[in-house]
C-alpha cells in the first residue's frame, strides 16, 4: 500500500463480515504516514513501514519485503495502490502468488494516470482489474474484471469515484476465489474452477 487503503478497508470490511475466509498477517507500506497504516492498526492487523530511502536499490527494497512476508508465513501478497515498481527479487520469491488490483479494463491504460488517461481517450467504459502480478507493469494474467460506464460530465475524481466502488466488490471476490483454490493459470488465461457466471451481475467476470 502506498496511501489511503480504501481497497483494504474493504477487505477488512468483508473478513469481518464473514463474506471473505482470509487473515491479514500484515500491512507493509512505503509511505510512513499512509493511512492504510492506521487502519490496519485500527483492526490489531500488524502494519509495518518499509522506507524506500533506507534501501539503495528495488531489489534491496524488494528483498525487505519478502524478508517481512516470509516471517509472517504469508500465503498471498495483494498490491492495492502500491505505487512502486515490483522486481523479480519479490515475483520469484512469490509465483503466481501476488495480486495487484488496477483501476482500468487492462491491457488499457496501464501504468499511472490511468483516469486521466481514459477520459482524454473519450472510451465510453472503464472498469477495473484483478490480475496475477508478473514482471511487467500490470501485464500479468487477468483474474476478474468489472465494467463502468464513463459519462460525458465526468472528472477524474467522479470515474475513480465510480470504479472504487467495483474495485471494493471485486478485490475481495477474487482472494476469495485464489484461497478456495479455484484459480487455475494457463498462459494468460486464469480459468475459475467451477465457477458459476452471474448473469445478474453481468458488468463483473467472473
Ligand atoms: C486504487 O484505485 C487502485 O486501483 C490504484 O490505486 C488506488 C488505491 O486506492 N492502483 C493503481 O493505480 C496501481 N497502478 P486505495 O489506497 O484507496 O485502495
Amino acid at each position: 500500500m502506498s496511501g489511503r487503503g480504501s481497497n483494504l478497508q474493504a477487505i477488512i470490511d468483508n473478513i469481518e463480515k464473514g463474506a471473505l475466509s482470509a487473515e491479514i498477517a500484515v500491512v507493509i507500506s512505503d509511505q510512513e504516514d499512509a493511512y492504510a497504516l492506521e487502519r490496519a492498526r485500527k483492526h490489531k492487523i500488524p502494519a509495518v513501514h518499509i522506507d524506500a530511502k533506507k534501501h539503495k536499490t528495488r531489489d534491496a527494497y524488494d528483498a525487505a519485503l519478502v524478508g517481512e512476508l516470509k516471517k509472517r508465513t504469508v500465503d498471498l501478497v495483494c498490491l492495492a495502490g502500491f505505487m512502486r515498481i515490483i522486481t523479480p527479487v519479490l515475483i520469484k520469491a512469490f509465483p503466481n502468488r501476488i495480486l495487484n488490483i488496477h483501476p482500468s479494463l487492462l491491457p488499457a491504460f496501464p501504468g499511472l494516470h490511468v483516469q486521466k488517461k481514459a477520459l482524454n481517450h473519450g472510451v465510453k467504459f472503464s472498469g477495473c482489474t484483478v490480475h496475477f502480478v508478473d514482471e511487467g507493469v500490470d501485464t500479468g494474467p487477468i483474474i476478474i474484471q468489472a465494467v463502468v460506464p464513463v459519462l460525458d460530465n465526468d472528472t477524474e475524481n467522479s470515474l475513480s469515484e465510480r470504479i472504487l466502488k467495483q474495485e471494493h466488490k471485486i478485490y475481495s471476490r477474487a482472494i476469495q476465489l485464489f484461497a478456495e483454490g479455484r484459480l487455475t493459470i494457463e498462459g494468460r488465461h486464469v480459468f475459475t474452477i467451477s465457477g458459476k457466471t452471474d448473469t445478474e451481475e453481468f458488468l463483473i467476470n467472473p
